[in-house]
């Protein structure tokens, strides 16, 4: 797409600036988000502008007289423009409707979803807002804009009218349920017709993309071309398109890393454990989605069967605190803190099993983390992709280490070398730290070489050319018709 005017649209912005009462001054935040790690890496190589909701206490303080500013501050590489939205606005879009609605509606983990008619208001209006900032900030009648996730279900069709010759890709980064689920949502009409407003709707998985034509079918007038998985509304078309996102290759975090012994030994002194110890890992925000409760009863049944390993094995799950406004997050770590501790207690001995850190990690002491463990647990009840999986995978350039994966995250579908595991199913789990931490290092290397290779072939630069180059079809298509 040369010369294109690219927009990425994403609720969550990639640098957040917030003041720090401990450094007096500014500090820049990375977010804990797939979608931003992912999309990270590709706009500081292609440049161009990334609106989002300026989340930060000093975000407003470091853009200029149009909400902009330019990132990384090391190189400046493309522009983020920022969008305010107020407390009360954040309650009924992000709270409400996109985190207690479409959230547990599209990860199908038995958290009932919450429709109220107050919240779905005010997402189609911040949708509109993002829209009204793409058409401000495009520099020509035909931009690429890249709308990202479930915040913004209604921007495409809203960005479509003021911009007919865009080029619209939406990507949906979290599951899309089948038709009988998804009918549950009240206004699954608009939403589903606000993304036909794309050019291209992407997921992670063909089995997504089915359950979204599956809805398409059931709920709007329209018409369908399953050859081409396209759908057609009011003479415009889109297509439904599979787009399995990644990460960065090799992964820039891992330039200034210590050796894997140096951030073993790191951890071992951190945590306060014996030398022998063997780590396991967990790394994500405290989201009910992640199965975190789940993975933490597995060590514990571990631990039952075999007490040979007391005072061997430790978990340390870290977990950044998020949305802990709702009742779903708040209850959730509370549980997790109250069976971390009952856990510790039955397995008493002179050190803890559960370490139970409830921080937001920096990106390279993620990877710190990643590399000085024997072996990392990604439970996902259910995941559009989950790319601590293959963040873990992408730090053991020493081909060592186990991962422990679920397989309903998306990313079982690529990394099947990993021990595949039903996070429901605790026993099983159990058995798979076991084996994790029981296997031969050649099978170890064997296993991670072949997902790194994998993750090396399929890169997020991969994910951003498939759709990229599909974009380009689609604009040399509808000139041609036109
Ligand atoms: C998931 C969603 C992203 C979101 C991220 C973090 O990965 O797909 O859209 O940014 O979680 O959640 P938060 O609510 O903090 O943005």
């Amino acid at each position: 797409l040369p010369g294109a005017n690219v927009l990425v649209v994403s609720n969550r912005e990639p640098y957040i600036h917030n003041h720090s009462a401990l450094e007096k001054g500014i500090v820049v935040q990375r977010p804990a988000s797939g979608l931003v790690s992912a999309l990270e890496p590709i706009m500081r190589a292609c440049g161009g502008t990334w609106i989002a909701h300026g989340s930060g206490s000093a975000d407003r303080e470091t853009v200029d007289e149009h909400d902009r500013i330019q990132v990384p501050e090391s190189s400046a590489a493309y522009v983020l423009r920022r969008i305010w939205i107020s407390e009360e606005e954040q309650d009924g879009y992000y709270y409400g409707f996109a985190n207690e609605g479409l959230w547990p509606l599209c990860h199908i983990v038995f958290v009932r979803p919450t429709f109220r008619l107050s919240d779905w208001q005010m997402y189609q209006s911040i949708n509109q807002r993002f829209a009204d900032a793409v058409v401000a900030e495009a520099r020509t009648d035909d931009p690429v804009v890249l709308v990202q996730d479930y915040h913004l279900a209604l921007a495409p069709r809203m960005i479509r009218r003021r911009l007919p010759k865009a080029t619209i890709i939406t990507f949906w980064h979290i599951p899309w349920p089948n038709a009988e689920t998804f009918g549950i949502c009240p206004w699954k009409e608009d939403i589903i017709e606000g993304m036909l407003g794309s050019t291209i709707v992407g997921f992670h998985t063909q089995f997504h993309c089915n359950n979204f034509i599956e809805g398409v079918d059931r709920f709007v007038e329209s018409r369908i071309e399953r050859e081409l998985q396209a759908v057609s509304l009011g003479g415009h078309e889109t297509r439904i398109r599979p787009y399995p996102i990644s990460i960065e290759w090799p992964p820039k975090e891992l330039r200034q890393l210590p050796p894997a012994a140096e951030c073993r030994s790191d951890l071992i002194k951190q945590f306060g454990l014996t030398e022998c110890t063997r780590l396991i890992v967990g790394v994500e925000r405290f989201d009910y989605t992640k199965g975190i409760l789940d993975r933490m009863r597995a060590v514990d049944a571990l631990l039952s069967r075999n007490p040979a390993w007391r005072d061997r094995l430790a978990f340390i799950q870290v977990a950044a605190p998020t949305r802990s406004k709702l009742n779903a997050y708040a209850k959730l770590q509370a549980e997790a803190e109250a069976l971390a501790a009952e856990i510790n207690e039955r397995h008493h001995g002179r050190q803890d099993v559960i370490h139970l850190v409830p921080m937001h990690y920096e990106p390279a002491d993620v990877f710190r983390l990643f590399r000085g463990a024997d072996s990392c647990v990604v439970s996902s009840l259910h995941d559009g992709m989950n790319l601590v999986a293959k963040e873990f995978v992408s730090s053991r350039d020493d081909n060592e280490g186990v991962l422990i994966l679920s397989s309903f995250a998306g990313a079982s579908r690529e990394l099947s070398e990993a021990l595949i595991v039903n996070p429901y199913d605790t026993e099983e789990m159990a058995s798979a730290i076991d084996r994790a931490l029981s296997m031969p290092v050649e099978e170890q290397a064997e296993r991670m070489r072949l997902m790194r290779q994998q993750i090396k072939e399929n890169n997020v630069y991969r994910w951003a050319g498939a759709i990229l180059l599909d974009a380009a079809k689609s604009r040399t298509r509808e000139r041609v018709l036109s």
